[in-house]
């Protein structure tokens, strides 16, 4: 029997080294010392022997028990570390995702950068904003119909949400003096949703106020704008038109970049995009602001950035850009 045990543990020791996963280790240890394995046999047959071998023998079994179950737990934590069996330690490992930032602002930043360049700085207003600076100030007086124009969010009579970023425009020209060359880009909001509204979106405002300002320098400076977006050649067309706060006024139409003017469906068969409203700040403005009108000249000029993204990169959807589908926003990664 003493032989019979000496052989067992050989066996063991050979079989040991031949394992190489946690899920063999388990099985050998199921083989040697299971309710029906190798070693338990034995031990049942401790009954036949004499009574004074069973006590020597019973040792020695008991030594090879431990034996093996200590052999089986170290070659376990050796394989673990190691990476043997089964893990294949030659495979890249978990890369961490990689945020990107938002398509909206790369193109916001775009923006920024091209009037930076033109010699604008870069201001901000409040977006919960006063019936006096949203309206009032911009030459929209109480219960005129312009005010239906832009479906506003009210807290109170007198505060709501800016519906354009206008209203900067009246806090530069009232806290900084003149000169004045600024951008204003932020959230704006109006009660309007569909495929072309969102509640909540972005534009950019633009203001030079100086001596000697003129539409000249409106027109260099939008041609400067769009061409620099998107592309050099473009056609541009100055459409008069109508604000409160700017006279004269003009809406600004790009050739479309779908069709190259021949019609589509996107310009609607007229070869042209609106991109932006502009002109020359309206002397009333000045007057609210404590300026003389008599003394200077400026224009000013107002673009959607949600509008800009949708003509630069043919998107048809304006939800998209609030939806956070990755989908939709891993398309614009790496730019
Ligand atoms: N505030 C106008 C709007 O949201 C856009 C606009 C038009 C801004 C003409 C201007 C401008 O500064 O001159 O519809």
């Amino acid at each position: 029997m003493e032989k019979q045990l000496e052989e067992i543990r050989t066996e063991f020791e050979h079989e040991l080294a031949q394992t190489g996963s946690p899920q063999e280790l388990e099985e050998l240890k199921v083989r040697y010392l299971g309710r029906k394995g190798v070693l338990t046999s034995i031990l049942r047959q401790m009954s036949s022997l004499s009574a004074e071998d069973r006590p020597r023998i019973g040792a020695l079994s008991n030594a090879l028990k431990t034996f093996i179950d200590e052999q089986i737990s170290a070659r376990c934590k050796q394989i673990e570390q190691t990476g043997e069996g089964g893990i294949d330690i030659t495979l890249p490992g978990r890369v961490p995702r990689q945020g990107t930032v938002h398509i909206l602002n790369q193109v916001l930043t775009e923006i920024e950068e091209i009037f930076t360049q033109l010699g604008f700085a870069v201001a901000s207003g409040p977006e919960v904003e006063d019936d006096y600076h949203n309206f009032e100030a911009l030459n929209i007086p109480a219960h005129h119909p312009a005010r239906d124009m832009q479906a506003t969010f009210y807290f109170t009579d007198d505060i709501l949400l800016r519906t354009h970023t206008s209203p900067v425009q009246i806090r530069v020209m009232e806290s900084k003096g003149l000169p004045v060359r600024i951008i204003a880009p932020g959230k704006v909001y109006r009660c309007d949703a569909d495929v072309s509204h969102s509640p909540m979106f972005h534009q950019v405002e633009g203001l030079w106020v100086e001596e000697g300002i003129t539409f000249a320098h409106l027109k260099g400076v939008l041609y400067e704008f769009i061409h620099t977006l998107f592309g050099p050649d473009l056609p541009l067309r100055f459409r008069p038109s109508f604000f409160q706060f700017t006279e004269p006024s003009a809406e600004v139409d790009m050739g479309c970049i779908f069709c190259k003017g021949e019609g589509c469906r996107v310009c609607k068969q007229s070869g042209w995009l609106e991109i932006l409203g502009c002109g020359m700040v309206d002397p009333a403005v000045y007057r609210y602001v404590g300026i003389d009108p008599e003394t200077v000249t400026g224009f000013a000029f107002g673009v959607g950035v949600e509008r800009v993204a949708m003509l630069k990169y043919g998107i048809n959807d304006i939800r998209e850009f609030f939806e956070n589908d990755l989908r939709f926003l891993r398309q614009f990664s790496g730019r």
